[in-house]
């Protein structure tokens, strides 16, 4: 394969300064740590303190990629930051991260909720092979914790505050090989914000009643619909790419529930030594999900150059997606 493509630089991730674990919640709610370790393996997740948003925590993350990449945030041409939880709904949460981090170029949010990280290397990819960009910047980064109603037992549990990078550069082998990018919006209303929006401007009386916050219709139908979008679109994207699982080095899932986790895993036929599961003690963090897991994975040493990555998640819209990605960022962090 010859010509011009994203390969990864470097990766860094922060999660909410605040550890909550699941006795925590259950203090206040009709729960307990052993309902929620055994249902979704979730042990304690992080929250954002009043002092953190999604664009400091994304911004940790990026110096934290670029650090690792060696390289300065004045090399950043373009900036994609996947998020449903933004500082605010203007402007973009990747405009106050290249005010934070001092970079310019090109900047957009992208929203495609647990999907967004895979969505944004696959546009920086493009970016990249097509000459657009030479260097992206691709962060998912999330602080669900304010929008969750701690009534909620079926939600307000699930989710934690963090944020993953990635740097993109242009290189002459992939790198990025591949991505499947979908979306059934038949089903938008299985997850949703209700208000806050155009269709429903926040007032007194949405805030009243909690619209601001995350509402699952079925926490089973989620469940049995993100196995099998998460299985079916990395399967296709191994056929398109003419892999097979033997092919590659570490399935990184949406870290959502370990039970999602292990069916995914069970139905592409993956061993769990080739799975990496990581939410025990950072729960759902989304868009941040699978490029906090990149990071955290790379950091403990399960992924070295020429290993090959296979990403896939989940999530409202309904949207979901994978990506397979040729690990090029060198054996140790600097
Ligand atoms: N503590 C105790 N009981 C609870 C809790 C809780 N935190 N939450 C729900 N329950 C109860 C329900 O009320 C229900 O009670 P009932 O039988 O009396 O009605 C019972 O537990 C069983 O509920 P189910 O929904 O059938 O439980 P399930 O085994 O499916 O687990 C869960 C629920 C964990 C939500 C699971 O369905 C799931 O993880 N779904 C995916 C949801 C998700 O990840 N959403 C995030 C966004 S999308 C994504 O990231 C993939």
């Amino acid at each position: 394969m010859t010509g011009r493509f994203a390969c990864v630089a470097g990766t860094g991730s922060a999660l909410g300064s605040r550890v909550v674990s699941n006795n925590e919640l259950a203090r206040d709610l009709d729960t307990s740590d052993e309902w929620i370790r055994s249902r979704t393996g979730i042990v304690e997740r992080r929250f954002a303190e009043p002092d953190e948003t999604a664009s400091s925590l994304a911004a940790s993350a990026a110096s934290r990629a670029l650090d690792a990449a060696g390289m300065d945030p004045a090399v950043i041409d373009l900036t994609i930051v996947a998020t449903i939880s933004g500082d605010q709904p203007l402007p973009s949460t990747a405009s106050f991260v290249q005010q934070r981090l001092g970079i310019s170029g090109g900047a957009f949010d992208l929203a495609a909720a647990c999907a967004g990280f895979i969505y944004g290397v696959d546009v920086g990819a493009a970016q990249i092979s097509s000459g657009s960009a030479d260097t992206v910047l691709v962060v998912g980064t999330e602080v669900l914790s304010r929008f969750l109603d701690f009534s909620d037992r079926t939600t307000c549990v699930l989710f934690g505050d963090g944020a993953g990078a990635v740097v993109l550069t242009a290189g002459h082998e992939p790198g990025v090989i591949g991505s499947v990018l979908e979306n059934d919006g038949t089903h938008a209303g299985l997850l949703r914000i209700p208000a806050g929006g155009s269709r429903e401007p926040a007032s007194a009386e949405t805030v009243g009643r909690l619209e601001h916050t995350i509402r699952m219709t079925s926490g089973s139908e989620v469940f049995r619909r993100a196995v099998e979008a998460m299985s079916d679109s990395a399967a296709s994207l191994l056929e398109k790419s003419g892999m097979a699982a033997d092919d590659v080095t570490l399935l990184v899932p949406h870290q959502a529930n370990a039970r999602i986790i292990h069916a995914v895993a069970q139905r592409l036929s993956f061993p769990e030594d080739r799975v990496f599961v990581d939410l025990e003690h950072v729960g759902n963090t989304s868009a941040a999900s699978v490029p906090v897991a990149i990071d955290r994975a790379w950091r403990a040493g399960r992924l070295s150059p020429g290993d090959t990555v296979l990403t896939v998640a989940f999530g409202a819209g309904l949207a979901w997606g994978a990506n397979l990605i040729r690990w090029s960022a060198p054996r140790e962090p600097k």
